[in-house]
This record gives C-alpha cells, sequence and structure tokens, in this order.
C-alpha cells in the first residue's frame, strides 16, 4: 500500500507544516465528528418515539400481508413492497438504537487478542466460504487494553463486515497487534490538553487491512459520517464506521485510515494499555 497511499488522519495531524487548506479541511472533519455525537442524542428521542408506531405497523402488516392476497390475488405485490419498506425502517431503527448503546458503558482490562479471536471466530465459515483467508500476527504474550468488552467487539464486527464487502471476490485480511510507544508527530499525541495520549505514552495498536477494493479518495473523508454508504443493499445502513468512530472516541482511542484503489484498505486504531489512567 506504497502508491498511490491516500491516508486520513482523524486524530489531529500535529505537523503544522502543512497547507492553510489542509489543515482548516482537518478541522472540518473534526467538528463533523464532535456533531455526530451532540446529533446522536438529540435524535435518540426521536427514533424511539418512531419505534411505537413502527411497531404498529409491522404487526399490522403481517396480519393484512396473511389476509390481503387470500381476498384478491393482485393485493400480494403491493404488500410484499410494504413489508419490504417496513423491514427496512425497522433495521435503520434497530442499527440507530444499537448505535446510541454505545454510550452507557464501563471499562476493564481487556484481553485484546481473545477478543479478536472471538471475532475471528464469528466470521471463520464466511471467511471459507468466500475465500477470504484471516491472518492473525500478534505474540504470544497477554496484551490487555482499557476497554469495555462488547462494545470494543463492535469494532471488529464492523471492520470485518466492511471487509468482507469490499473483497466480494476473496482476499486477505491481516490483523496486526503490537504494543508501542507513541514518539512521533500526529496521532493527536501530546499537543494539547485534550488529546488522548502524550508524547511517551505506551499504545496497544491493532491494524486491521483487508486487500479489497479501496476506498477512492474523494470518498475517504466521508467514510466516518453517520448513514454515508456507497452500497446499494437493503441491509447497509451507512452508519458502521461512525458507530467505529464513537466507540474509539468513547475508549480515548485514535483511528485513522489508509487507502489505495484495487490494493486495499488499512485501518489503525490506537487504544491504551490496561494500566493507563483514562475515563
Ligand atoms: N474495508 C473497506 N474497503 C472499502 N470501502 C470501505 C471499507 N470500509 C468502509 N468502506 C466504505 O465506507 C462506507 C461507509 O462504511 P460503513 O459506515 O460501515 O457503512 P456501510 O457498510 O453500511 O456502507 C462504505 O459504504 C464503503 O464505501
Ligand atoms: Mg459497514
Amino acid at each position: 500500500m506504497t502508491d498511490n497511499l491516500v491516508k486520513l488522519l482523524l486524530a489531529e495531524d500535529n505537523s503544522g507544516k502543512e497547507a492553510l487548506s489542509e489543515s482548516e479541511d482537518t478541522q472540518n472533519r473534526l467538528g463533523q465528528h464532535e456533531k455526530i455525537a451532540t446529533l446522536g442524542q438529540l435524535s435518540l428521542g426521536f427514533i424511539r418515539q418512531i419505534a411505537k408506531p413502527l411497531n404498529v405497523i409491522t404487526i399490522g402488516m403481517e396480519f393484512l400481508g396473511n389476509v390481503l392476497p387470500k381476498i384478491d390475488e393482485k393485493l400480494k405485490e403491493p404488500v410484499r413492497r410494504i413489508n419490504q419498506a417496513v423491514n427496512k425502517a425497522n433495521n435503520l431503527v434497530d442499527d440507530f438504537l444499537q448505535f446510541s448503546r454505545t454510550s452507557e458503558f464501563e471499562l476493564e482490562s481487556v484481553d485484546i487478542c481473545q477478543l479478536l479471536d472471538e471475532a475471528i471466530d464469528l466470521f471463520g465459515h464466511r471467511a471459507l466460504a468466500n475465500s477470504i483467508e484471516i491472518h492473525r500476527n500478534w505474540c504470544e504474550e497477554l496484551i490487555e487494553v482499557k476497554a469495555n468488552k462488547n462494545i470494543l467487539q463492535q469494532v471488529f464486527i464492523n471492520f470485518f463486515t466492511n471487509a468482507f464487502d469490499a473483497m466480494p471476490k476473496g482476499g486477505d485480511i491481516r490483523i496486526n497487534v503490537y504494543n508501542k510507544k507513541l514518539e512521533e508527530v500526529g496521532n493527536r499525541v501530546g499537543y494539547r490538553a485534550t488529546d488522548h495520549f502524550k508524547t511517551g505514552d505506551r499504545a496497544i495498536v491493532v491494524e486491521f487491512e483487508d486487500t479489497g477494493q479501496g476506498i477512492p479518495k474523494d470518498i475517504l473523508p466521508m467514510i466516518f459520517q453517520p448513514y454515508f454508504s456507497t452500497k446499494e443493499t437493503e441491509k447497509r445502513a451507512g452508519l458502521g464506521l461512525s458507530m467505529v468512530h464513537l466507540i474509539v472516541e468513547r475508549h480515548q482511542g485514535t483511528i485513522e485510515v489508509e487507502s489505495a484503489a484495487n490494493k486495499g484498505t488499512r485501518f489503525t486504531i490506537n487504544l491504551h494499555p490496561a494500566g493507563n489512567e483514562i475515563g
């Protein structure tokens, strides 16, 4: 992934030597990500209100779906289409409610490699069926991060889901885990009071790479926005990566993405080792 590399640092760019327009662009992006949290809270009450009548419609359509086509065969197709729309609405509501639950969490020491092993197990069969090989690259020693296990797992589930979508003809997924002392610029290290890491801090790095279609340069700044999706399938709501971003933020971690067309994509997250004081 060296040629034509497109890189988006969601974390603050500390180089300070970039052209002004580029740094303004970074600020805009950061502003957008802060808006996500506010928007989420505002929308939660609204979605809960929508969920109630939607439930009535769902139950009503289950009943009418059985009755109406028996009365008139021509009603079969409209009933099918209404059911499809109701399902889509239910999926969106479910995704949103799951997304909002990420705000209720407690931190503990989590064996990150075991967590990744569990995620790999979940996707093992699908990988085999889709000619996707999963490579785990970490050492035997215990690596513990400060995290909420179930919520952090959502990050990897989303990475897997997206990687599978990006490799319809098969490919490789490589997961690297290592412990790193943060010294270089970038990565939100040590420059502001709000930075999640300080220079010299240790971070647990998880790299998640695929050899899929990659993300075009013009789309890269949008992938973490809620409801942004390039996929047409009924199932995908475009909430996956905004949820990932929110979860990493809640863990006071950082996330970066690098992608090259037709070569692949790599997400890198920095998490706090179990001993770090956060939260
Ligand atoms: N591993 C990946 N490879 C290629 N494109 C990706 C990858 N991960 C995310 N994307 C792009 O980012 C968009 C947003 O991802 P996401 O928030 O998970 O929404 P969804 O998967 O529902 O479309 C995707 O529609 C896709 O265009
Ligand atoms: Mg997704």
